[in-house]
């Protein structure tokens, strides 16, 4: 098993891995073109920092993605690939119009007064459903913290649902992640934003 970096061509596997990870959440809801604009747009920029495992077969299994600076993170992504998101919005807007609303409230999720965005965001975290519990996604928290240090960057941040998810939470914490703050999206899901210094 390797971990490296994933190159844009592979962006696919992602959404695939996305979709079979978090079945069920919002941005699956989108749809495998929007997730796939999105991991795109997230390989191609220079301020990501992607990770992503690869067995003995070659097969790519998981993988982590996220920013070193979370403020403005995707509105700049969003400008850079203006055309691409501008379609999948589009189609959104006629097949889920609701969705689209949500998406584009939410979007900027730092809104509480005493967080000004600056550290690094770990945004996406999955691995295939039958390589789970195998050390996979730890090994990439790893990785991932590693490259944001090399970047300069003195914190990691993350958000994670607060109901339904003590696992997820239990594997944030072992990795050294704390409660940063609580706060609610639109409509009415309360999330965790968890944090970790790196110094
Ligand atoms: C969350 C996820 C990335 C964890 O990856 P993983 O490879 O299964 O986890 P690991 O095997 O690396 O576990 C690392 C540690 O967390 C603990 N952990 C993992 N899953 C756990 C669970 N369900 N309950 C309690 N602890 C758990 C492990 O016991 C391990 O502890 P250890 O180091 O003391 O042995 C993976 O399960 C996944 O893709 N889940 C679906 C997508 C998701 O929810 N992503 C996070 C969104 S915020």
């Amino acid at each position: 098993m390797i971990h490296r970096k994933p190159a844009v061509s592979e962006s696919k596997i992602l959404t695939q891995i996305h979709l079979e990870a978090f079945e069920d959440f919002f941005l699956s809801t989108l749809g495998s073109g929007f997730l796939n604009t999105y991991y795109s747009a997230c390989l191609k920029s220079t301020e990501s920092i992607s990770i992503c495992t690869v067995d003995d077969n070659g097969r790519l299994i998981g993988f982590s993605i996220g920013s070193a600076k979370a403020k403005g993170y995707h509105k700049r992504l969003v400008k850079q690939n203006f055309l691409a998101f501008f379609l999948q919005g589009i189609a959104i807007l006629f097949s889920k119009p609701y969705a689209l609303w949500r998406l584009v409230l939410n979007m900027e999720k730092n809104k509480i007064n005493d967080d000004d965005g600056n550290y690094a965001e770990l945004l996406s975290i999955a691995v295939s459903p039958n390589a789970k519990g195998a050390g996979i996604g730890k090994e990439m928290i790893a990785h991932f913290e590693a490259e944001a240090k090399t970047k300069g960057c003195k914190k990691i941040a993350l958000t994670t649902d607060y109901y339904n998810n003590d696992d997820v939470i239990a594997f944030y914490r072992k990795s050294g992640y704390e409660v940063f703050y609580e706060f609610t999206t639109y409509p009415n899901r309360k999330m965790y934003k968890l944090i970790k210094n790196l110094v």
